[in-house]
């Protein structure tokens, strides 16, 4: 007999819907087609000792399974459910009408229990899109699933609950659709805070504009003078995410796996710092079988990366194009993925080999080596970097003061004005959130800056010697700066503070 269940695979951060046509027939034997790969093949165990576990068996026939379609790649183990299902029915260890009337995704344990397995949001997605009366899943996965409306969700802990709800309509019950995502206003409170940083008032004011409108942050200064300090207080004080951010975020970790059991949407910015020993596979994204790497792990927040001079040169070259894109593509033999990767990069390194500035007057030898130093970040990386600051050290008198600095939350809420007058002004546009999304037609149309302000940045220009990319993300920048000052014009003091950003580029080429 022949029957036709249904599963879902993963490619980039959508679902695909799978059919999986099981025919049982005379003979024995156990064929598995439809490019599956080892954790698939290895179901056959794991369904045979779940099946004798819940009170089924076996059947000792031909069995012969094909997941269609054939071209798309499968992996994993989300499939042992729906093949299991499907191995009860068309054997007639079963009888049920409503079987191929739900999407089904679980691995299974030899004792008949149900894992968790990735992806679930996609997946639920796709079930709601297709129309599915509902979509049977294990318990772990049900939170991440009901976040999707109308959708029925069944999170079953065993083998043996998913057989009797098919058979009897009884003992799984639908979890309440949370629908529209929840979103509290989660203060920076487990946070460290802005207030324990002293000085550094530029520097704050650099981040502040960062988190504003999403821009690239590169802080240079000596040991000690708090930058990696400032970075970690960046997430206490950045805007929260928008149900449409929120959903992206939690699809990318969905996919990856990197979701708790029993968690539902995310819904703080995520902040990655990975070390500078990782790969540029580990960064991008990669393996047999595409997984979203350090970049799009950041979609929507910020990737830190600390020390920058000593992250591989080829690990920062391939930045640069998700960089400007803000979506990769990996293409590998059996598949190729597209992940979303819109991230604040926010940076720091020293400005020289030894730690410290370099003096007043130095040596040749001394700029040599310092040269050799910086260009280990590569020009082109550095033109995409909005923002770049030198941060000097803080003087005694000021970190032994006692004067008290702006809280975070202070900063916060001139963030979130900020970036509510950017959500406002680009609710049109599905991909753009904040300024530094901009492109260059939304460029032209919401940086336009007054005549008196147009040679101001024509000297910029060419004091600096700035590029054209330069000049746009400069634009950028004086849009958040005029936001953060609710102003819907950029004015020429805007413009002036965001071309002092930008100075640090030609200093060091
Ligand atoms: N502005 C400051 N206010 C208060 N404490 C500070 C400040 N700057 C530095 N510190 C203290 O110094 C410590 C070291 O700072 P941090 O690690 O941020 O330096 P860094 O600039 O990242 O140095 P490195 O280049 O060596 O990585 C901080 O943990 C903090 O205790
Ligand atoms: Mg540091």
């Amino acid at each position: 007999m022949l029957v036709i269940v249904f599963g879902a695979a993963l490619l980039g951060v959508e679902a695909y819907l799978i059919r999986i046509e099981v025919n049982i027939d005379r003979g024995i034997a156990y064929h598995l087609v439809g490019l599956p790969d080892s954790a698939i093949r290895e179901s056959s165990y794991r369904i045979s000792a779940a099946l004798k576990n819940s009170g089924f068996r076996m059947p000792g026939k031909k069995i012969t399974i094909n997941l269609a379609p054939a071209d798309l790649r499968k992996e994993g183990s989300a499939y042992d459910l729906p093949m299991a299902i499907g191995i009860l029915v068309a054997s007639g260890q079963i009888d049920s009408s409503t079987f191929d009337k739900y999407l089904m995704v679980g691995e299974l344990s030899l004792d008949g229990g149900l894992r968790p397995v990735r992806g679930i949001l996609p997946i639920a997605i796709a079930a709601r899109d297709r129309g599915f009366k509902g979509l049977i899943l294990p318990l772990a996965n049900s939170l991440e699933a009901s976040v999707v409306d109308k959708l029925s969700v069944l999170g079953a802990n065993k083998l043996s609950e998913v057989v009797q709800y098919l058979r009897f309509g009884t003992g799984l019950k639908a979890s309440p659709a949370t629908g529209a995502v929840v979103l509290e206003d989660i203060p920076g409170d487990d946070f460290p805070d802005f207030s324990e940083v002293k000085g550094q008032e530029t520097a704050k004011r650099c981040l502040e504009i960062a988190a504003a409108g999403g821009h690239n942050v590169l802080m240079v200064g000596p040991p000690g003078s708090g930058k990696s300090m400032l970075a970690k207080r960046l997430p206490s004080i950045l805007p929260t995410m928008t149900n449409a951010e929120s959903l992206e975020v939690t699809k990318i970790h969905s996919v990856a796996g990197k979701l708790a059991e029993n968690r539902g949407v995310l819904n703080r910015r995520p902040f990655r710092s990975p070390h500078h020993s990782i790969s540029s596979a580990a960064l991008l994204g990669g393996g047999a079988y595409p997984m979203p790497g350090e970049i799009s792990l950041a979609h929507n927040g910020v990737l830190f990366l600390d020390e920058l001079p000593e992250f591989k040169r080829g690990v920062l070259e391939v930045l640069r194009q998700p960089l400007e894109d803000r979506f990769i593509t990996i293409s590998r033999a059996r598949a190729k993925a597209t992940y979303p990767s819109s991230f604040m990069l926010v940076a720091s390194m020293n400005p020289t080999p030894g730690g410290s500035f370099l003096g007043e007057n130095p040596d040749l030898s001394s700029i040599r080596s310092a040269k050799r130093y910086v260009s280990k970040v590569s020009g082109p990386l550095l033109d995409r970097i909005d923002l770049q600051i030198e941060v000097q050290s803080v003087p005694y008198e000021k970190l032994s003061a006692h004067v008290g600095t702006e809280s975070s939350q202070t900063i916060r809420q001139r963030v979130s004005r900020a970036r509510s007058m950017q959500e406002c002004r680009y609710k049109v546009y599905e991909y753009l959130h904040c300024n530094a999304q901009m492109k260059v037609k939304e460029i032209r149309r919401y940086c336009t800056i007054q005549t008196e302000a147009q040679g101001l940045l024509k000297q910029a220009m060419e004091s600096l010697q700035l590029s054209a990319r330069a000049y746009d993300r400069i634009l950028k920048v004086s849009r958040t700066i005029a936001d953060l000052s609710e102003c819907e014009k950029i004015r020429t003091e805007h413009l002036a503070e965001a071309i002092q950003y930008r100075g640090m580029d030609r200093l060091w080429i």
